[in-house]
């Protein structure tokens, strides 16, 4: 689909003079604020309709129908023997740790969310930071290798931004070192590659079903494996260690997924092409849109595999576009466009490409939910703001003194 910047968005067209920026008090561009991550909903009759299924059985949580057929749905989808949903995505993440009883070392990406970094140090394991690609931003493999010792277990590796990794590469280099291979792949649900979902790579992946997801299930997450065993030890592990038989078989933890939630997954899961669709559309949007803003560029999820098309993120060169990221983030802000950076990894250490990242990352509000009109009444604006950046750059500098 063609998308061409309306020169005619009234309050855009009206805002001639960088005064006219609502940082220096003139009207926001927006008058509700756009988010990053605004969740996708489906109707509230698909949802409700299960809702009442639940609330007839009076059966709740503890591993219920809906939450079975979801576990069925999703392996289907995703082409994989298990599914095991769990409460979050940090909560599959812990007990998968102990299903493949990782312990030591394991090595993450440094730029990735904090989640896993905690999760591993809350198990007694120590997360090793490995530097990420330039072009991918994804986990690099050069830098994995320079930091194994005997004490590495497994290889962590995110699929940042649903841009699929180097699956192939990271299964024949934890093979041949004897490792565990986790992808984390909170923002990958909808992803492929060569044709083949994301959610059967590696010894097994792990889902968010965050409100701010692709998919979502209000909070939640899952492991899928083609594993049976890990399968199986998941669920105990999920579930205070209880056996099949109600045996405490192993020490566990409660990490399971109530109806409620499963409801909502159920009824997003009906809509998810359509949902994927509308992000896809919003992403290219963007890209067209943002194609001609001097130092603004969009980055491509779609370099190694198919992508959810979820987030929106750029890379700022302030030399070009004339503001930092962070003042840009400014300007926008004051808009009521909500724009974040990303993640906020540890400084202290030489990692050239996840410091670069770290100063010139921004995502902008992306996603099914986000119009096409508003997209462009974002690049609009963005526009303008690189062409006046000078002016900008002086006035927020005034501003400070
Ligand atoms: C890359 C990544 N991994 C893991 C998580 C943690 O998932 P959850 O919030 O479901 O625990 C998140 C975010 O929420 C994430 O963005």
């Amino acid at each position: 689909m063609e998308f061409r910047l309306r020169a005619n968005i009234s309050s855009i067209r009206d805002r001639r003079e960088v005064t006219d920026l609502a940082i220096f008090g003139g009207e926001p561009a927006f008058s509700r604020s756009m988010y990053v991550s605004r969740p996708s909903v489906p109707s509230l009759d698909m949802f409700m309709v299960r809702v009442a299924e639940a609330w007839e059985r009076q059966w709740f949580t503890n591993d219920g129908p809906l939450a079975q057929e979801l576990e069925r749905e999703l392996a289907a989808q995703l082409d994989v023997s298990h599914c095991v949903l769990a409460g979050n995505g940090t909560a599959a993440m812990s007990i998968l740790f102990k299903a493949l009883d990782l312990d030591g070392e394991v090595l993450i990406p440094s730029y990735t969310f904090i989640s896993t970094a905690h999760a591993l140090s809350m198990a007694g394991i120590k997360p090793v930071f490995a530097d990420v690609e330039p072009d991918s931003w994804n986990i690099d493999l050069a830098h994995c290798q320079r930091l194994l010792t005997r004490g590495t277990s497994a290889i962590i590796a995110t699929h940042l931004f649903g841009a699929t990794c180097d699956v192939g590469a990271l299964e024949r280099f934890c093979k041949d070192h004897g490792l565990k291979l986790i992808f984390d792949s909170a923002h990958a649900f909808g992803c492929s590659v060569d044709g083949r979902p994301v959610g059967s790579f590696g010894d097994a992946e792990v889902f968010s079903f965050h409100a701010t997801k692709a998919f979502h299930t209000f909070e939640g997450g899952a492991v899928t494996t083609n594993d049976a065993r890990t399968a199986s030890r998941l669920r105990k592990l999920r579930n205070f260690g209880f056996d099949e038989n109600g045996h405490v078989a192993m020490v566990g933890t409660n990490a399971k997924m109530s109806e409620i939630h499963a409801a909502m997954g159920l009824a997003n899961l009906e809509c998810i092409a359509a949902t994927l669709k509308r992000s896809q559309d919003c992403h290219t949007a963007y890209q067209q849109a943002l194609a001609g803003v001097e130092g603004i560029s969009v980055y491509r999820p779609d370099l190694r595999g198919r992508s959810n098309y979820h987030y929106v993120v750029a890379d700022v060169d302030s030399k070009r576009f004339g503001l930092t990221r962070d003042q840009l983030l400014r300007v926008l802000q004051a808009e009521n466009i909500v724009a974040r950076r990303y993640f906020y990894p540890d400084r202290s250490r030489d990692f050239p490409y996840t410091d670069r990242l770290n100063d010139r990352l921004i995502q902008f509000p992306g996603g099914a939910d986000v119009k096409v009109t508003d997209v462009e009444k974002i690049c609009s604006l963005m526009a303008f703001i690189g062409n006046s950046s000078r002016d900008i750059s002086a006035m927020l500098a005034a501003s400070v003194d």
